[in-house]
């Protein structure tokens, strides 16, 4: 299965929820059933590796963030991916404005709804807050993660 997450700028949300399913992945020994990448409705950041305040937190939680920013390429992308996950319903908005087809518009889903604990209605943007918004980013990162694994395993993709 092929999964991309989607935020603004790739360099905060996005490549977090990408490394806390990698994460997810590899301790459940199902890595090799996956393609998993993260991209921004933005090319502003475009080339840069993850913010490093994310970056610090992640590791925190023994997470290393190693993708590069990119920009969501709707020629591309909507073809390539099975699923994609929105970070915030601004996001998914973007990307259906973008979709060709009701086909590529089914692939779009917002990561939030998958979360079981955290009642929220979108994985908040850190960028421009203190600390603890990266761990309120990742605490609900790993709240979806577990849930959308646990969905994935129960369809047997
Ligand atoms: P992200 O966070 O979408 O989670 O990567 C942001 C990164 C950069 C900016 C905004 C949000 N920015 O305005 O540059």
């Amino acid at each position: 299965m092929k999964i991309l997450f989607v935020c603004l700028g790739n360099i905060c949300r996005s490549p977090a929820a990408e490394g806390v399913f990698l994460s997810l992945l590899e301790k459940e020994g199902v890595s090799k059933n996956f393609v998993v990448d993260s991209a921004g409705t933005s090319a502003h950041h475009a080339g840069e590796p993850a913010d490093a305040r994310m970056r610090k937190h992640a590791l925190k939680r023994g997470i290393e963030l190693r993708s590069i920013s990119r920009q969501f390429n709707p020629d591309e992308d909507f073809e390539r991916f099975d699923l994609i996950l929105a970070m915030d319903e601004i996001n998914a908005q973007d990307m259906m404005d973008e979709a060709p087809d009701a086909q590529a518009k089914a692939k779009i889903k917002t990561m939030v709804s998958y979360c079981k604990k955290h009642k929220v209605p979108r994985v908040p943007d850190p960028y421009y807050g203190g600390p603890e918004g990266f761990e309120t980013v990742l605490d609900i990162l790993e709240d979806a993660c577990w849930e959308l694994l646990a969905e994935i395993k129960k369809k047997s993709y």
